[in-house]
Protein backbone atom coordinates (compact mmCIF):
# COMPACT_ATOMS: atom_id res chain seq x y z
CA UNK A 1 0.00 0.00 0.00
CA UNK A 2 1.22 3.28 -0.92
CA UNK A 3 1.69 6.08 2.03
CA UNK A 4 2.90 8.69 -0.60
CA UNK A 5 2.17 12.09 1.03
CA UNK A 6 3.73 14.57 -1.58
CA UNK A 7 1.89 16.17 -4.38
CA UNK A 8 3.49 13.87 -7.05
CA UNK A 9 3.48 13.98 -10.90
CA UNK A 10 1.05 10.97 -10.71
CA UNK A 11 -1.39 13.05 -9.05
CA UNK A 12 -0.56 16.47 -11.20
CA UNK A 13 -1.74 14.21 -14.22
CA UNK A 14 -4.34 12.91 -12.60
CA UNK A 15 -5.93 16.43 -11.77
CA UNK A 16 -5.65 17.53 -15.21
CA UNK A 17 -7.82 14.72 -16.32
CA UNK A 18 -10.46 15.33 -13.94
CA UNK A 19 -10.32 19.06 -14.25
CA UNK A 20 -10.88 18.64 -18.01
CA UNK A 21 -13.75 15.85 -17.08
CA UNK A 22 -15.43 18.29 -15.08
CA UNK A 23 -15.16 21.70 -17.83
CA UNK A 24 -16.56 19.54 -19.99
CA UNK A 25 -19.68 18.78 -17.63
CA UNK A 26 -20.23 22.37 -16.71
CA UNK A 27 -20.03 23.26 -20.05
CA UNK A 28 -23.31 21.11 -20.59
CA UNK A 29 -24.72 22.18 -17.73
CA UNK A 30 -24.00 25.83 -17.80
CA UNK A 31 -26.72 28.04 -20.74
CA UNK A 32 -25.48 28.84 -23.40
CA UNK A 33 -24.47 32.68 -23.50
CA UNK A 34 -27.24 33.26 -26.44
CA UNK A 35 -29.82 32.32 -24.01
CA UNK A 36 -31.95 35.05 -23.19
CA UNK A 37 -31.21 36.94 -20.47
CA UNK A 38 -27.84 36.38 -21.99
CA UNK A 39 -26.16 38.57 -19.83
CA UNK A 40 -27.36 36.74 -16.67
CA UNK A 41 -25.95 33.28 -18.92
CA UNK A 42 -23.05 35.35 -19.68
CA UNK A 43 -22.23 35.98 -15.94
CA UNK A 44 -22.64 32.45 -15.00
CA UNK A 45 -20.81 30.72 -17.44
CA UNK A 46 -17.49 33.69 -16.71
CA UNK A 47 -17.90 32.98 -12.94
CA UNK A 48 -17.37 29.09 -13.69
CA UNK A 49 -15.73 28.35 -17.18
CA UNK A 50 -12.62 29.99 -18.33
CA UNK A 51 -10.66 31.28 -15.28
CA UNK A 52 -7.65 29.63 -13.33
CA UNK A 53 -9.87 27.58 -10.76
CA UNK A 54 -8.08 24.96 -9.25
CA UNK A 55 -11.28 22.75 -9.41
CA UNK A 56 -10.14 21.32 -6.10
CA UNK A 57 -14.13 20.62 -4.98
CA UNK A 58 -14.09 18.33 -8.27
CA UNK A 59 -11.47 16.80 -7.70
CA UNK A 60 -11.71 15.53 -4.35
CA UNK A 61 -15.68 14.20 -5.58
CA UNK A 62 -14.01 11.44 -8.54
CA UNK A 63 -10.98 10.94 -5.90
CA UNK A 64 -13.31 9.79 -3.19
CA UNK A 65 -15.74 7.66 -5.67
CA UNK A 66 -12.30 6.42 -6.92
CA UNK A 67 -11.71 5.28 -3.50
CA UNK A 68 -14.84 3.12 -3.12
CA UNK A 69 -15.13 1.93 -6.63
CA UNK A 70 -17.14 4.53 -8.48
CA UNK A 71 -16.45 5.44 -11.92
CA UNK A 72 -15.97 9.28 -12.84
CA UNK A 73 -19.05 8.88 -15.71
CA UNK A 74 -21.22 8.23 -12.49
CA UNK A 75 -19.45 11.39 -10.71
CA UNK A 76 -19.61 14.70 -13.23
CA UNK A 77 -22.58 16.01 -11.89
CA UNK A 78 -22.05 15.98 -8.74
CA UNK A 79 -18.64 17.04 -9.40
CA UNK A 80 -20.20 20.01 -11.58
CA UNK A 81 -22.65 21.14 -8.90
CA UNK A 82 -19.77 21.41 -6.18
CA UNK A 83 -18.01 23.44 -8.31
CA UNK A 84 -20.78 25.81 -8.90
CA UNK A 85 -21.98 26.08 -5.56
CA UNK A 86 -18.25 26.96 -4.82
CA UNK A 87 -18.38 29.66 -8.05
CA UNK A 88 -21.50 31.26 -6.82
CA UNK A 89 -19.82 31.35 -2.94
CA UNK A 90 -17.03 33.42 -4.25
CA UNK A 91 -19.15 35.51 -6.59
CA UNK A 92 -20.86 36.80 -3.52
CA UNK A 93 -17.77 36.69 -1.42
CA UNK A 94 -16.17 39.52 -3.70
CA UNK A 95 -19.19 41.62 -4.12
CA UNK A 96 -18.51 45.41 -2.36
CA UNK A 97 -20.91 44.11 0.78
CA UNK A 98 -18.30 41.50 1.47
CA UNK A 99 -15.07 41.09 0.61
CA UNK A 100 -15.33 44.36 -1.88
CA UNK A 101 -12.04 42.41 -4.08
CA UNK A 102 -11.70 43.39 -7.92
CA UNK A 103 -10.05 40.05 -8.68
CA UNK A 104 -10.55 36.76 -8.88
CA UNK A 105 -8.54 33.53 -10.56
CA UNK A 106 -6.93 36.26 -12.28
CA UNK A 107 -9.72 38.14 -14.24
CA UNK A 108 -12.01 41.01 -12.80
CA UNK A 109 -14.44 39.76 -10.28
CA UNK A 110 -18.26 38.97 -11.49
CA UNK A 111 -19.24 42.44 -10.62
CA UNK A 112 -16.59 43.83 -12.58
CA UNK A 113 -16.68 42.36 -15.61
CA UNK A 114 -20.45 42.46 -15.49
CA UNK A 115 -22.32 45.04 -12.81
CA UNK A 116 -23.44 43.98 -9.08
CA UNK A 117 -26.91 43.49 -9.67
CA UNK A 118 -25.86 40.74 -12.48
CA UNK A 119 -23.44 39.38 -10.11
CA UNK A 120 -25.62 38.33 -6.99
CA UNK A 121 -28.18 37.37 -9.99
CA UNK A 122 -25.53 34.33 -11.04
CA UNK A 123 -24.99 33.69 -7.67
CA UNK A 124 -28.67 33.17 -7.26
CA UNK A 125 -28.96 30.97 -10.41
CA UNK A 126 -25.76 29.38 -9.87
CA UNK A 127 -26.97 27.92 -6.30
CA UNK A 128 -30.25 26.59 -8.46
CA UNK A 129 -28.48 25.19 -10.55
CA UNK A 130 -26.19 23.00 -8.93
CA UNK A 131 -29.19 21.43 -7.40
CA UNK A 132 -30.98 21.15 -10.42
CA UNK A 133 -28.02 18.92 -11.75
CA UNK A 134 -28.19 16.05 -8.85
CA UNK A 135 -31.83 16.04 -9.57
CA UNK A 136 -31.96 15.55 -13.18
CA UNK A 137 -28.56 14.04 -13.54
CA UNK A 138 -29.42 11.16 -16.37
CA UNK A 139 -26.15 9.54 -15.60
CA UNK A 140 -25.84 9.27 -12.18
CA UNK A 141 -27.14 5.53 -11.85
CA UNK A 142 -28.30 5.99 -7.93
CA UNK A 143 -31.47 4.80 -6.88
CA UNK A 144 -34.09 8.02 -5.95
CA UNK A 145 -33.03 7.62 -2.00
CA UNK A 146 -29.66 8.21 -2.54
CA UNK A 147 -30.10 10.84 -4.39
CA UNK A 148 -32.12 12.58 -2.15
CA UNK A 149 -29.13 12.03 0.05
CA UNK A 150 -26.98 13.58 -2.08
CA UNK A 151 -29.44 16.55 -2.43
CA UNK A 152 -29.64 16.88 1.78
CA UNK A 153 -25.81 16.83 2.29
CA UNK A 154 -25.77 19.83 -0.65
CA UNK A 155 -28.36 21.92 1.14
CA UNK A 156 -26.51 21.40 4.38
CA UNK A 157 -23.22 22.05 3.33
CA UNK A 158 -24.53 25.05 1.51
CA UNK A 159 -26.73 26.71 3.85
CA UNK A 160 -26.54 28.69 7.05
CA UNK A 161 -25.49 25.86 9.15
CA UNK A 162 -22.72 25.12 6.62
CA UNK A 163 -20.91 27.87 3.81
CA UNK A 164 -23.42 30.70 4.25
CA UNK A 165 -23.47 30.22 7.69
CA UNK A 166 -19.51 30.37 7.89
CA UNK A 167 -19.62 33.75 5.64
CA UNK A 168 -21.70 35.12 8.19
CA UNK A 169 -19.77 34.49 10.86
CA UNK A 170 -16.53 36.10 9.31
CA UNK A 171 -18.19 39.13 7.92
CA UNK A 172 -19.52 39.74 11.88
CA UNK A 173 -15.79 38.90 13.15
CA UNK A 174 -14.06 41.62 10.94
CA UNK A 175 -11.83 43.63 13.52
CA UNK A 176 -12.23 40.78 16.44
CA UNK A 177 -10.10 38.54 18.19
CA UNK A 178 -11.60 35.16 18.06
CA UNK A 179 -9.79 32.45 19.92
CA UNK A 180 -8.58 29.12 17.97
CA UNK A 181 -11.83 26.82 18.36
CA UNK A 182 -13.99 30.13 17.35
CA UNK A 183 -11.60 30.48 14.52
CA UNK A 184 -11.69 26.77 13.48
CA UNK A 185 -15.53 26.44 13.52
CA UNK A 186 -15.50 29.72 10.89
CA UNK A 187 -13.49 27.84 8.90
CA UNK A 188 -15.44 24.60 9.21
CA UNK A 189 -18.34 26.29 7.91
CA UNK A 190 -17.02 28.75 5.69
CA UNK A 191 -14.73 26.31 3.73
CA UNK A 192 -15.16 22.84 5.10
CA UNK A 193 -18.71 22.16 4.60
CA UNK A 194 -18.44 22.22 0.98
CA UNK A 195 -15.06 20.15 1.26
CA UNK A 196 -16.76 17.96 3.58
CA UNK A 197 -19.46 17.58 1.02
CA UNK A 198 -17.19 16.58 -2.22
CA UNK A 199 -15.86 13.88 -0.22
CA UNK A 200 -19.08 12.56 0.81
CA UNK A 201 -21.16 13.01 -2.06
CA UNK A 202 -18.38 11.35 -4.38
CA UNK A 203 -18.14 8.50 -1.94
CA UNK A 204 -22.14 8.24 -1.04
CA UNK A 205 -22.55 7.04 -4.83
CA UNK A 206 -20.54 3.40 -4.00
CA UNK A 207 -22.08 0.80 -3.56
CA UNK A 208 -18.90 -0.65 -1.18
CA UNK A 209 -19.20 2.66 0.61
CA UNK A 210 -20.05 1.22 4.25
CA UNK A 211 -20.87 3.12 6.91
CA UNK A 212 -17.63 3.08 8.55
CA UNK A 213 -15.35 3.99 5.22
CA UNK A 214 -18.06 6.81 5.07
CA UNK A 215 -16.68 7.75 8.54
CA UNK A 216 -13.14 7.56 7.67
CA UNK A 217 -13.46 9.68 4.81
CA UNK A 218 -16.00 11.97 6.40
CA UNK A 219 -12.98 12.19 9.20
CA UNK A 220 -10.66 13.02 6.05
CA UNK A 221 -12.52 15.61 4.58
CA UNK A 222 -12.72 17.48 7.81
CA UNK A 223 -8.86 18.01 8.71
CA UNK A 224 -8.48 18.51 4.51
CA UNK A 225 -10.92 21.34 4.54
CA UNK A 226 -9.36 22.94 7.64
CA UNK A 227 -5.80 22.31 6.04
CA UNK A 228 -7.16 24.24 2.55
CA UNK A 229 -8.54 27.27 4.60
CA UNK A 230 -5.19 27.64 6.55
CA UNK A 231 -3.24 27.23 3.91
CA UNK A 232 -5.98 30.13 1.89
CA UNK A 233 -5.39 32.17 4.73
CA UNK A 234 -0.85 31.92 5.08
CA UNK A 235 -1.06 32.32 1.36
CA UNK A 236 -3.16 35.73 1.60
CA UNK A 237 -0.11 36.89 3.65
CA UNK A 238 3.39 34.90 1.82
CA UNK A 239 2.08 34.92 -1.37
CA UNK A 240 1.32 37.56 -4.17
CA UNK A 241 -1.74 38.70 -6.54
CA UNK A 242 -0.17 37.16 -9.90
CA UNK A 243 0.46 33.76 -8.08
CA UNK A 244 -2.99 33.84 -6.40
CA UNK A 245 -5.14 35.39 -9.12
CA UNK A 246 -6.56 37.39 -6.62
CA UNK A 247 -5.63 40.13 -4.39
CA UNK A 248 -2.94 39.30 -2.01
CA UNK A 249 -3.28 40.86 1.73
CA UNK A 250 -6.72 41.42 0.89
CA UNK A 251 -7.40 39.62 4.34
CA UNK A 252 -5.05 42.18 6.28
CA UNK A 253 -6.59 45.02 4.41
CA UNK A 254 -10.44 44.22 5.55
CA UNK A 255 -8.73 43.01 9.23
CA UNK A 256 -10.19 39.74 8.91
CA UNK A 257 -9.18 36.74 11.68
CA UNK A 258 -7.49 34.10 10.00
CA UNK A 259 -4.97 31.84 11.31
CA UNK A 260 -1.56 33.63 10.87
CA UNK A 261 -3.07 36.82 12.56
CA UNK A 262 -3.58 34.41 14.92
CA UNK A 263 -1.04 31.68 16.07
CA UNK A 264 1.77 33.38 13.57
CA UNK A 265 2.83 32.56 10.04
CA UNK A 266 5.42 29.87 11.28
CA UNK A 267 3.08 28.08 13.50
CA UNK A 268 0.13 28.44 10.87
CA UNK A 269 2.15 26.40 8.62
CA UNK A 270 3.17 23.87 10.98
CA UNK A 271 -1.00 23.06 12.26
CA UNK A 272 -1.25 23.26 7.79
CA UNK A 273 1.30 19.85 7.94
CA UNK A 274 -0.09 18.50 10.84
CA UNK A 275 -3.62 18.60 9.69
CA UNK A 276 -2.71 17.32 6.40
CA UNK A 277 -0.79 14.26 8.51
CA UNK A 278 -3.91 13.97 10.24
CA UNK A 279 -5.77 13.83 7.22
CA UNK A 280 -3.35 10.78 6.13
CA UNK A 281 -3.69 8.64 9.32
CA UNK A 282 -7.71 8.33 8.40
CA UNK A 283 -6.81 6.42 5.06
CA UNK A 284 -4.42 4.30 7.07
CA UNK A 285 -6.96 1.66 6.56
CA UNK A 286 -7.44 2.13 2.10
CA UNK A 287 -5.57 0.88 -0.31
CA UNK A 288 -4.15 2.31 -3.39
CA UNK A 289 -7.15 3.85 -4.71
CA UNK A 290 -7.23 6.46 -2.20
CA UNK A 291 -3.93 7.25 -3.04
CA UNK A 292 -5.43 10.55 -5.33
CA UNK A 293 -7.16 11.56 -1.69
CA UNK A 294 -3.14 11.41 -0.25
CA UNK A 295 -1.84 13.06 -2.48
CA UNK A 296 -4.82 15.76 -2.65
CA UNK A 297 -4.19 16.10 0.90
CA UNK A 298 -0.67 17.22 0.19
CA UNK A 299 -1.30 19.17 -2.50
CA UNK A 300 -4.20 21.58 -0.64
CA UNK A 301 -0.80 22.49 1.51
CA UNK A 302 2.12 22.58 -0.84
CA UNK A 303 0.14 24.79 -3.27
CA UNK A 304 1.03 28.45 -4.40
CA UNK A 305 -2.42 29.76 -4.98
C1 LIG B 1 -11.02 30.04 -2.58
O1 LIG B 1 -11.21 28.75 -3.03
C2 LIG B 1 -12.01 30.36 -1.52
C3 LIG B 1 -11.92 29.53 -0.34
C4 LIG B 1 -12.89 28.73 -0.02
C5 LIG B 1 -10.76 29.61 0.51
P1 LIG B 1 -10.21 28.07 -4.05
O2 LIG B 1 -8.80 28.33 -3.62
O3 LIG B 1 -10.61 26.65 -4.23
O4 LIG B 1 -10.48 28.90 -5.37
P2 LIG B 1 -10.42 28.44 -6.90
O5 LIG B 1 -11.65 27.63 -7.14
O6 LIG B 1 -9.17 27.66 -7.15
O7 LIG B 1 -10.46 29.75 -7.65
C1 LIG C 1 -14.16 32.55 1.06
O1 LIG C 1 -13.13 32.75 1.95
C2 LIG C 1 -14.94 31.36 1.39
C3 LIG C 1 -16.09 31.24 0.50
C4 LIG C 1 -16.19 31.79 -0.67
C5 LIG C 1 -17.19 30.45 0.97
P1 LIG C 1 -12.10 33.88 1.55
O2 LIG C 1 -12.76 35.21 1.52
O3 LIG C 1 -10.89 33.72 2.40
O4 LIG C 1 -11.74 33.43 0.06
P2 LIG C 1 -10.78 34.25 -0.91
O5 LIG C 1 -9.48 34.37 -0.19
O6 LIG C 1 -11.44 35.55 -1.19
O7 LIG C 1 -10.69 33.35 -2.10
MG1 LIG D 1 -14.36 36.08 2.41
MG1 LIG E 1 -12.59 36.70 -0.06
MG1 LIG F 1 -8.91 33.99 1.69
Amino acid sequence: MSTSSTASSDFKSTAIIYRQRVDIALDHWLAKEQTTPTHLHGAMRYAVIGGGGKRVRPILVYAAGHTVGVEPAQLDGIASALEIIHAYSLIHDDLPAMDDDDLRRGRPTCHKAFDEATAILAGDALQALAFEIICNDATMNVDAATRLRLIKELTMASGSLGMAGGQAVDLASVGKKLDLEQLKEMHRLKTGALIRASVIMGALTGKECEPQTLAKLDQYSQFVGLAFQVQDDILDVISDTETLGKPQGSDIGLNKPTFPELMGLESSQQYAMQLHQQALDCLSGFDHRADTLRQLSAYIVERRN
